[in-house]
Order: structure tokens, then C-alpha cells, then sequence
């Protein structure tokens, strides 16, 4: 049995598969402190909420650090900013560690493949990924998987782009970071990510309309509507005006990065996923631009992605099975070489 993980700033979500169904177990990547007056542990225990006890309080973790912020009027805390590890929480990996393992669970056999999603170097910041994707690596290895690293761009393409043979580009638009891959074959020929998702949109719209960050959020994911018709000077007004600046953002930088590179002359096909890409006129608006970019790559159909916000975990997923299939068969391969091979005569 193999497992998909993305690890992403607002949401971490595992995928296996269950008979012919994947099934997917999610939970936000937050917490939050309470002092342990606030609530008794037996409230907690009886409404089965996620917590472990410190010292001095309780934490709750994921969804109901969420939930019970809005009660408490506190902030949850976020482990991650800007796609890997905040720097200013100091809570960060061993909070991490306790939402990965509940989301993860125990391996069912001993070095289960495990594929994690990681973050590609972003473009317009001087953050650098690689003691996020190692610190993450290790967290899981700890666990007792056997675990390998995938760009989230590279994931949305093997979740999404299989009919065209794995080449396209994949973007996943999250909380933290939009990631870009383009791929040929399966082969990652550019892979970049920018510092700007959700949180981004939020905080612009949450400043312009003087709301909270909070109230836009919930705002942007109840209500979920992009077009002309939404009511400039409103909170969904704010927002069509951010999505849109970023959508245009996503692609600027899109074909600045491809002027670095030499693709081969094919036409790619495009899959936009990620949580960032689920408001209804998201789709239409992202190719409408797309279009009128005229990127210096041919481009073959944009593709509506399902359920976008699990196609990251759903890559990691195929990539994770297609691993322990490789292996099962280096395996095979290696036992029938031992049979046959020759045993040498014994001299007389
Ligand atoms: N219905 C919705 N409409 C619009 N946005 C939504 C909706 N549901 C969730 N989101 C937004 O999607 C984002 C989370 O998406 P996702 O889970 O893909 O990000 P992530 O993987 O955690 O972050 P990242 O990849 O940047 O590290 C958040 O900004 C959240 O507010
Ligand atoms: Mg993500």
C-alpha cells in the first residue's frame, strides 16, 4: 500500500487508495494554545477534538484549532508560511509532526512508499526550500516510511495529465505559494513557484475593504464566485480584483520562465489545481487570460480539474504506486536472475 502526502501551508492532506476508490483524509495545518482553565480535557474528550496537553495548557490541533479561534476570538497559529517551515514559529515541527502522523496514520507494512509534495524554489522571494522539503523528508522517514520527494506543479501533471502522456503544465494555486511545472514525458523541464496564493488574495482584499484576513476568508470560501456581476465596493468585489491580479501575476511569470528554457515543439496541455482554484468563474477567468497572453508555447486544451484541491495528494499518490510497482518488479527481476543463474560445475 502505497501513500500520497501534500504538505501544503493551509491544508495537509494524505491519499491511499481503498479498492478501486482513493480515499483522502484531510486536516488544516494550525493549532492553537489555550490555557487549560478555558476548556477541561473531559469537554474535549467527550467532542473527540484534536489536542495534546503541554505544560502549561492545551493545544488543539488542525480543523478545530480553526473552529475554536473564531470561539475564543484568538488566532490560530500556522506552522507554515509561503509554502515551507515559518521561520517565526517555534512550535512548527513537533505541531507538524503530530498533524502529519494523525492525517498519515501508522505504515501498514514495513518501508511503504510514501510520496511527498515539496514546494519549487519561489522566483519573487529569496526563500529557499530545501530545509523545508529535508526537515519534512525526515519527519515522515521517522514514521517508517520510505519516503521521496515531488514538486507540486509535477504532481498536478501526474494527477491530471495522464491522457496526454504526463507532458503539460501543471500549476497549483494554494494558500501560501502558487507552484508551476512544465513537463515533458514526465521529465520536469522548468519547475518554479511563486510567493503568492490565497493568503495573499486575502490579506490585499481584507486591507482595501478594511475586514479582517479571517471574515475575507470565510467570505471567499463560502460564497466562491469570480464575474462582473459580483458588487464592486463588497467584500466578493475585492476579491474578483485580487484573483485577478494574480491569475495575471501566475502567467507573467509563467512566460518569463519559459523564456529561459527550450521547450520541444509540441503543443502542452494546462491543469490548474490547488484550494485557490475552486471559486466558481476561477476556471473561465485563468483561461481567458491564458489565452490572451500568447505565451511562447503552444497550448493545448486548459483542463478542468475536479476537485482541485485534492490533486496534489492524488499525484503524489500515482507517483508513490508507480514507485512500489518499480520496485516489485526489480524485485521479481532479481530473485529470477538469482534462480537461474548457473551453478558452477565442482571440479573432481
Ligand atoms: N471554496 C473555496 N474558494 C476559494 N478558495 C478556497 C476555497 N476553499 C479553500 N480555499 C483556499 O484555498 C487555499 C488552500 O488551498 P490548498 O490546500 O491547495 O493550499 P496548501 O496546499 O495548503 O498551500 P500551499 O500549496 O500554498 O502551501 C486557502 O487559501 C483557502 O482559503
Ligand atoms: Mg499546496
Amino acid at each position: 500500500m502505497a501513500k500520497g502526502l501534500d504538505i501544503g501551508t493551509m491544508n495537509i492532506i494524505c491519499a491511499e487508495k481503498d479498492r478501486e476508490d482513493i480515499v483522502f483524509t484531510q486536516q488544516r495545518n494550525a493549532f492553537m494554545e489555550l490555557d487549560s482553565s478555558d476548556l477541561t480535557k473531559t469537554m474535549l474528550d467527550i467532542s473527540k477534538v484534536l489536542y495534546i496537553e503541554r505544560k502549561n495548557g492545551i493545544s488543539l490541533l488542525g480543523e478545530d484549532a480553526f473552529k475554536f479561534a473564531t470561539i475564543f476570538e484568538k488566532e490560530a497559529r500556522r506552522p507554515m508560511t509561503h509554502g515551507i517551515i515559518s521561520p517565526k514559529e517555534k512550535e512548527a515541527i513537533p505541531i507538524m509532526k503530530l498533524i502529519v502522523g494523525t492525517v498519515l496514520g501508522e505504515p501498514k507494512k514495513q518501508n511503504e512508499v510514501l510520496y511527498i509534495s515539496t514546494p519549487a524554489n519561489p522566483i519573487d522571494t529569496d526563500m529557499n526550500v530545501l530545509y523545508h522539503k529535508k526537515t519534512m523528508e525526515m519527519l515522515t522517514k521517522g514514521m517508517k516510511y520510505d519516503t521521496h520527494v515531488i514538486d507540486e506543479g509535477l504532481a498536478v501533471i501526474y494527477s491530471e495529465l495522464s491522457e496526454s502522456n504526463f507532458t503539460g503544465i501543471g500549476i497549483s494555486v494554494g494558500a501560501g505559494m502558487t507552484n508551476v511545472t512544465l513537463a515533458y514525458l514526465a521529465t520536469p523541464l522548468m519547475s518554479f513557484s511563486i510567493a503568492r496564493g490565497g493568503d495573499w488574495i486575502d490579506e490585499q482584499a481584507a486591507k482595501s475593504t478594511g475586514m479582517p484576513k479571517e471574515h475575507v476568508t470565510a467570505t471567499k470560501e463560502k460564497v466562491s464566485k469570480l464575474g462582473k456581476d459580483v458588487k464592486m465596493g463588497s467584500v466578493e468585489g475585492a476579491l474578483t480584483v485580487y484573483y485577478d491580479a494574480l491569475i495575471t501575476y501566475i502567467i507573467r511569470n509563467l512566460d518569463r520562465k519559459l523564456s529561459e528554457i527550450t521547450p520541444p515543439k509540441v503543443a502542452f496541455p494546462v491543469a490548474i489545481a490547488g484550494g485557490s482554484a475552486q471559486p466558481e468563474g476561477f476556471f473561465e477567468l485563468f483561461e481567458k487570460r491564458l489565452r490572451e497572453a500568447n505565451l511562447r508555447v503552444d497550448l493545448a486544451k486548459i483542463k478542468y480539474v475536479k476537485d482541485p484541491i485534492l490533486s496534489v495528494a492524488r499525484g503524489c499518490l500515482i507517483a508513490a504506486r508507480t514507485q512500489e510497482e518499480k520496485g516489485k518488479q526489480e524485485l521479481k527481476q532479481s530473485q529470477t536472475q538469482t534462480q537461474t543463474k548457473p551453478v558452477p560445475k565442482k571440479k573432481k
